[in-house]
This record gives C-alpha cells, sequence and structure tokens, in this order.
C-alpha cells in the first residue's frame, strides 16, 4: 500500500514536470511570439500572420461567435457559414411547428427568397485585439481596496473601449487574463441579419442524440447553414429585404482530400470558460458538493422528460431544445467528475501547492506576497461549502424552473405596481413566447419532484420559506401543494394569464400579490436575496483576489514555463493532431467514423437512432458522389485539440488553413479538460466537412450551395461543382 502510495507520487510529479503536448487555447495575437514555432514543428504550413493579422486579410475574419455562446465560420464569398445543428437549434425550433417541422424533417433554402430571417440572431467578428494591462491598470494600487481596485479598472476601461471605437460602428469589450494580471481590448463588429439557409433533419444533425453525446464513436452530422447579410455597403444592418448576402474579407476553402493519422489541426473559436489554475479545495468542492447535486436534479428532470416527449409528439418538439440544454450540462460534468477522479486532480493538484508553499517560503519577500495564500483559499472553500449547495439546489430546483423564472417577468409589474401599456404589451409577448413551449401536465411534475427533492437534500436554514409552508400546512406533501398551485394560480395557464393581462386594472394587482406562483417564485428569490446572495458574493471576491495573487506567484514560481490563460469567450486556437485514443484497459478507438456506423447503429425502433431512408438508400447504391475516401464516407474523427463548451461550431482546419471539420463536442473521457487537461484521454470531436457536403449535395439537393463554395484538392486544384 504504501509503496502504491508512493509510486503515485512519484508519477504525479513526473507528469507535472513534463511538457504538455497539445494543451493550451491560444491567444491569437500572440502566436507569433509563443506558439509558431512549435506549430511549424507539428506540421502547420502558413504563418502567425495568417491566422491573425490587422493589416491583411486574415483567418479571423472568417470566424465569429454565433449566436451568443457558439463558433461559426464563413464558408463562401457570399455570407454563407457553417455551425452546428445544436447551435442552430433554437432558431431551426423558432421556425418549426407540427406543420412545418424542420427539427424532424431538415430545411434547405433553394434559393436566396427562401432563406428565413432570425430575428435576434446575430454574429460577431474580431476586428482586432491588444493588450491593455497598462492603461487598465492605471492608478491601481497594491494599497487599495478590491472594491477600490474593480472601481479604477471599470472607469479606465470604460475609457479605453470609447476610444477604441470611436467614430465606428463597432463594439469593444475588456476582458480579464490570469485572474486579472492581466486585460486585454476586443474590438467587435456584429452583424444583425443572419438567415437560416438549412440544416438537416435531426435524424442527421442529432443522429446518435443524448444517448451518444458526449461520445465517441460518434456519427453526428452536427452541421447547419446560416447566411449573413449586409446592407448595399457591405456594413452591418437590421434585417431588410433588400440587404444582400455580406461579401467577407476572408472565407475557408474546403479540404477535400480528409485527415489521417497524426496530421496536424487546430481549432480557431471562441471557448466559453476554462478553470486550469484552481486549487485542490475547489477541485474537491467540485467532486463532493456541486457535480454530484446538480447531477442529481438534472436526473429527475431528464426522466420526467424523456417520458413526456416520448408519449407525444408535439411536447418532444416544445421540449426539445429543454431537455438537450439539462442533460448536456448533466452528462459532462458526470464525465468530468469520473476524469478528474481517475486522474488523481485532487493530489496533483496537492503535489503542486507543496511546491509552491515550499517557493513561497524560500524567500521574505515571496512569503510577505504568497506565504499565507493557499492557507486562506483552503478556509474560504470550507466558509463556501454550504452556500454551493444552497444555490446549487436555489437554481436547480428552484430559479431555473419553467414557470418559476415566468412568473419572473411579472415581477416588475407587481412590485412597482405601474401599470403602463408598454409593460402589459411586453407581458403579453412574454407569456405567448413562454407558453408555445409549455405543457401543464409535464411541467407540474417537474416542479413536484424538483421540490421535493430540495424539501429532502437542504438544509431547512437553505429551504426557501414555501418548503416550510409545505412542511407545516401540507404535512410534507409536496403533490398536495402543487394540486393547489396549479389549481389556483392565475399565472399557470396562457388562457388566464391572457384574461389577466386583458383586463387589467389596480384589483388585478391586489390579487396578483397573493398569487401561489408569484408567492413561490418570491420565496425562492428572497432565500437567494437574503441568505445566498452576499455570502456568495463576498466569498467568491475572497477567492478571485487570492485566485489573482497565487495565479501570479504560478507565474513567477515557474518563470520558463509557457502559461495559457483560461478560456474567457475570447477567439482562440489550439493546435494538436488527429489521433484515436484508447478509454479503458484493453480498447483502442480509431481516429475516425464512417457511414457504415450509423448503418450499424440503425434501429427505426429507438428515436435516437432513426437513420432517414433515404440516407440509406444512397447508402445501398453507394452514391457518394466525390465525398468519399476509398468507397467510404467518413462522418466524424477526433483529435486532441484542447476545446471546450463555446468551440461549438468552430472549424478545425488543416496544416494549409483549410477546413477539415466543424467541431462540435468532446470525447467523454476527457471533459475534465476544462480543469486539467490529459493528453492520453483528451480528445474534440469534428464532423468530417466532407459528410456535410455529402448530406447538402447528396442528400438535400442542394448542389446550387456547393458551388457557392471552394473545394480543394492537395495539390491544390480547385474543383468546381457543375
Ligand atoms: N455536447 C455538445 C456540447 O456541449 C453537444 C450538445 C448538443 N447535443 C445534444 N445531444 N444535446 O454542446
Ligand atoms: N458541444 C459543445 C459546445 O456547445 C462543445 C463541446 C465541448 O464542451 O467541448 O460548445
Amino acid at each position: 500500500m504504501k509503496i502504491q502510495k508512493f509510486l503515485l507520487v512519484f508519477l504525479i510529479i513526473l507528469t507535472t514536470f513534463q511538457t504538455k503536448a497539445d494543451e493550451g487555447m491560444w491567444i491569437p495575437m500572440l502566436l507569433e511570439k509563443y506558439n509558431i514555432a512549435d506549430m511549424q514543428e507539428k506540421g502547420f504550413k502558413l504563418t502567425a500572420e495568417d491566422i491573425y493579422s490587422v493589416n491583411q486579410a486574415s483567418m479571423k475574419d472568417a470566424v465569429m461567435i454565433f449566436g451568443r455562446g457558439c463558433t461559426g465560420e464563413l464558408i463562401s464569398n457570399q455570407g454563407l457559414l457553417i455551425t452546428n445543428h445544436h447551435c442552430g437549434y433554437g432558431q431551426i425550433q423558432a421556425h418549426s411547428s407540427v406543420e412545418h417541422d424542420y427539427l424532424t424533417n431538415g430545411y434547405w433554402a433553394m434559393s436566396k427568397e427562401q432563406e428565413l430571417a432570425c430575428p435576434g440572431l446575430n454574429v460577431t467578428f474580431l476586428i482586432r485585439m491588444e493588450d491593455v494591462s497598462t492603461q487598465v491598470l492605471n492608478g491601481v494600487t497594491s494599497e487599495m481596496s478590491e472594491e477600490e481596485r474593480q472601481k479604477t479598472i471599470k472607469k479606465n476601461s470604460v475609457e479605453i473601449a470609447k476610444t477604441a471605437t470611436a467614430e465606428t460602428h463597432y463594439e469593444a469589450s475588456i476582458k480579464p487574463f490570469y485572474y486579472g494580471n492581466e486585460y486585454y481590448l476586443f474590438v467587435y463588429e456584429v452583424f444583425n441579419d443572419v438567415r437560416y439557409v438549412g440544416s438537416p433533419p435531426s435524424a442527421i444533425g442529432k443522429f446518435g442524440g443524448d444517448t451518444d453525446n458526449w461520445m465517441w464513436p460518434r456519427h453526428t452530422g452536427d452541421f447547419s447553414l446560416f447566411r449573413i447579410y449586409a446592407n448595399q455597403d457591405n456594413q452591418p444592418a437590421e434585417y431588410a429585404a433588400d440587404n444582400v448576402p455580406y461579401q467577407p474579407k476572408k472565407y475557408f476553402a474546403i479540404a477535400m482530400d480528409g485527415v489521417k493519422k497524426d496530421d496536424f489541426t487546430m481549432v480557431f473559436g471562441y471557448p466559453y470558460k476554462t478553470e486550469e489554475y484552481l486549487t485542490s479545495y475547489a477541485i474537491q468542492q467540485k467532486l463532493e458538493i456541486d457535480n454530484p447535486h446538480r447531477i442529481k436534479a438534472r436526473q429527475k428532470k431528464i426522466d420526467i422528460l424523456t417520458l413526456a416527449m416520448n408519449a407525444d409528439a408535439k411536447v418532444r418538439i416544445q421540449y426539445a431544445a429543454k431537455h438537450a440544454g439539462i442533460s448536456n450540462a448533466w452528462k459532462k460534468w458526470i464525465g468530468e467528475s469520473k476524469g478528474l477522479t481517475r486522474m488523481h486532480a485532487v493530489e496533483k493538484k496537492e503535489v503542486l501547492e507543496k511546491r509552491f508553499q515550499e517557493w513561497a517560503n524560500s524567500t521574505p519577500e515571496n512569503k510577505k506576497k504568497y506565504g499565507s495564500l493557499l492557507p486562506q483559499l483552503k478556509t474560504i472553500y470550507t466558509k463556501l461549502t454550504p452556500y454551493r449547495l444552497a444555490y446549487a439546489y436555489y437554481y436547480e430546483a428552484g430559479v431555473s424552473l419553467d414557470i418559476v423564472s415566468y412568473a419572473g417577468y411579472w415581477e416588475k409589474l407587481i412590485t412597482e405596481k405601474k401599470i403602463d401599456t408598454n409593460t402589459v404589451e411586453n407581458l403579453k409577448k412574454a407569456t405567448t413566447g413562454f407558453y408555445k413551449n409549455y405543457n401543464a401536465t409535464t411541467d407540474k411534475k417537474l416542479v413536484t419532484s424538483l421540490l421535493q427533492l430540495y424539501y429532502d437534500n437542504v438544509d431547512a436554514n437553505y429551504q426557501p420559506t414555501i418548503l416550510l409552508t409545505i412542511k407545516n400546512k401540507y404535512k410534507g406533501h409536496v403533490k398536495a401543494y402543487t394540486d393547489q398551485l396549479y389549481l389556483k394560480s392565475k399565472l399557470v395557464s396562457e388562457e388566464k394569464a391572457m384574461n389577466l393581462l386583458n383586463n387589467f386594472n389596480g384589483s388585478t394587482l391586489k390579487k396578483l400579490e397573493k398569487d401561489p406562483l408569484y408567492l413561490l417564485r418570491q420565496s425562492i428569490v428572497a432565500l437567494y436575496d437574503f441568505k445566498i446572495k452576499d455570502s456568495l458574493l463576498v466569498l467568491n471576491n475572497q477567492i478571485d483576489l487570492l485566485q489573482r495573487t497565487y495565479m501570479e506567484g504560478l507565474l513567477a514560481m515557474d518563470k520558463d514555463k509557457l502559461f495559457y490563460p483560461d478560456a474567457n469567450q475570447t477567439l482562440r486556437v489550439a493546435y494538436g493532431k488527429v489521433n484515436g485514443y484508447e478509454p479503458i484497459d484493453g480498447v483502442s478507438y480509431k481516429h475516425y467514423t464512417t457511414l457504415e456506423g450509423i448503418i450499424e447503429k440503425d434501429n427505426p425502433e429507438i428515436y435516437d437512432y432513426d437513420v432517414p431512408d433515404q440516407l440509406k438508400t444512397l447508402y445501398n447504391k453507394k452514391d457518394y458522389g466525390q465525398y468519399a475516401e476509398n468507397g467510404e464516407v467518413h462522418v466524424c474523427f477526433i483529435a486532441s485539440n484542447h476545446t471546450t463548451g463555446g468551440n461549438s461550431g468552430s472549424p478545425v482546419l488543416n496544416a494549409n488553413g483549410d477546413l477539415i471539420g466543424v467541431n462540435f463536442d468532446r470525447c467523454w473521457e476527457g471533459t475534465m479538460s476544462d480543469i486539467m487537461y490529459d493528453k492520453d484521454q483528451c480528445r474534440n470531436i469534428a464532423l468530417d466537412i466532407r459528410y456535410a457536403l455529402f448530406i447538402i449535395d447528396k442528400f438535400a439537393g442542394a448542389n446550387h450551395l456547393i458551388k457557392e463554395m471552394s473545394l480543394v484538392r492537395k495539390n491544390p486544384v480547385e474543383i468546381k461543382v457543375e
């Protein structure tokens, strides 16, 4: 036993010092300085300037934030863009009804006139970035309180952003890097007229559904197409029928050769959040509190939704996006916890922390700055634990419940007691929108089950008062309470809510104050406001401050090591190579999948694996056109690029900077890479771009879209489709 433990520590020390091949999400502007030599050594044939440049068109001009959270990239000189099916999902759903079910059947605009406007959707391009640390930190001193510091930073940032965008239509944002040790300015251009061009049926675009989500081997055709429109001067504009397709500075050519094992690949996109520099205490908290409780709550939701969706086609459409969202994080957390445990993440951090402490104690100067950091962090995390638990339930079993968040729309009206037509009209809109995707029976089951979980798992001190009412008045019978809630509330049916809004007057307000749904929401919000919010804020601020100093210390301790900043939804480059992996002893995964695998999974009885007949026909006829490789259609591939949420839809590029795939997921065994990367287990999953083209051309007959693109083969001969 002792020897085993010794070996483990030894192994951990070894891996801590190893160079971490393929790990990292790098800053485009700094590639020249830090990465390009390594990238070229690994096979990349272009320059840093080809990726990011402010002087000439570069790859960054073809990459965008799609909507709020995804990435997309341009693939034609007419503003055509590709992203994931799951990124376009909300839009596809918004255009769908039981009669025109684009989720189920797919949609393809056969001409530009058929491209559908998407109000509310926009795409964002990076114009330039700049290190503004000095300007942002101007006037900040070490004697300042954290509050003063933040105030100064904010004031400086507003100024910098204003100057950066003066006399332009650009937008600017300034983001902290390395926990606020550095700051960067980002200047963006936003396009608001983005139209839905096409997407395959869910049986292709979401093939494997939530069953295969986060898993390899994968066969999902996870893509959708949109087009950016601009005004006559090629400038961003609000939607107008006579807007024209945007002519970009740069778009990606499409590589028709596919990928081989060990090929260089890079992913260029907007990773949302990673936490690579957390302490052992934080990871332990994740493993013991956040993940298990949130997993448990979501398991309940998923069980209820799955039953309801299988039983009713309308419910399936209504809850499709909600279900996908709930189950996505649920499954990731399960994988993450397993991965962190398998990697001995806590022990690895402890080894690092021990070394840090020794280093901190090694000189009086270090000691003053860094000596008490870790013990302080440890204490704060201990204090944080009950609040993290309370917050998990407040969120998962409280505010995030559909009707509870809907009740939030009414809050302003009820608390401010001001009835103006604007508020009422907005509420009508919100009500129609909300009830479009609502099923009363399902909702009631969800609320009952989640409130029960809340009741059973959280200390009474951190429960909303309504649970106390349930205990006293309803003798702990949650169902008895929800029966009353759904019977009596005027807000839990569209008809009743609309009725209220159509005949609104002073006495309606009085009644609403006592509406059971409103009271439920109030009790949940009050719990957060009075018992959770302030403590969380104070403790999190303390952690931020200490993490900033810890980060500074880490950078100082390992001066020769190249650190990459955590993802923060700014443009990053990850690079690695195409490669399979060994998830468990005795199993070895190949780096790609093919149409054969789709046919193998085919099962009309199972919703997630019901292969469309037309795809089977193409398969039987081997009607693959130019999209096959040695007689097979490749569907997905994996590589060692370090990616995370937000990288969905990101271009996966080859050594020539041509598009080989569209990133859409990670392998389950590697989902802990947001916290700790393992080069043997972490793989990003990409759709092979040739599969998307095959579907567009052969399945959908939308050959006009292929003609817009530039398809290239190795020596690069341009192929134009007639
Ligand atoms: N896991 C991927 C991501 O994190 C895909 C999610 C959408 N797909 C799904 N089956 N829910 O976004
Ligand atoms: N599917 C994820 C997204 O929407 C990407 C997968 C990941 O987290 O790596 O961004």
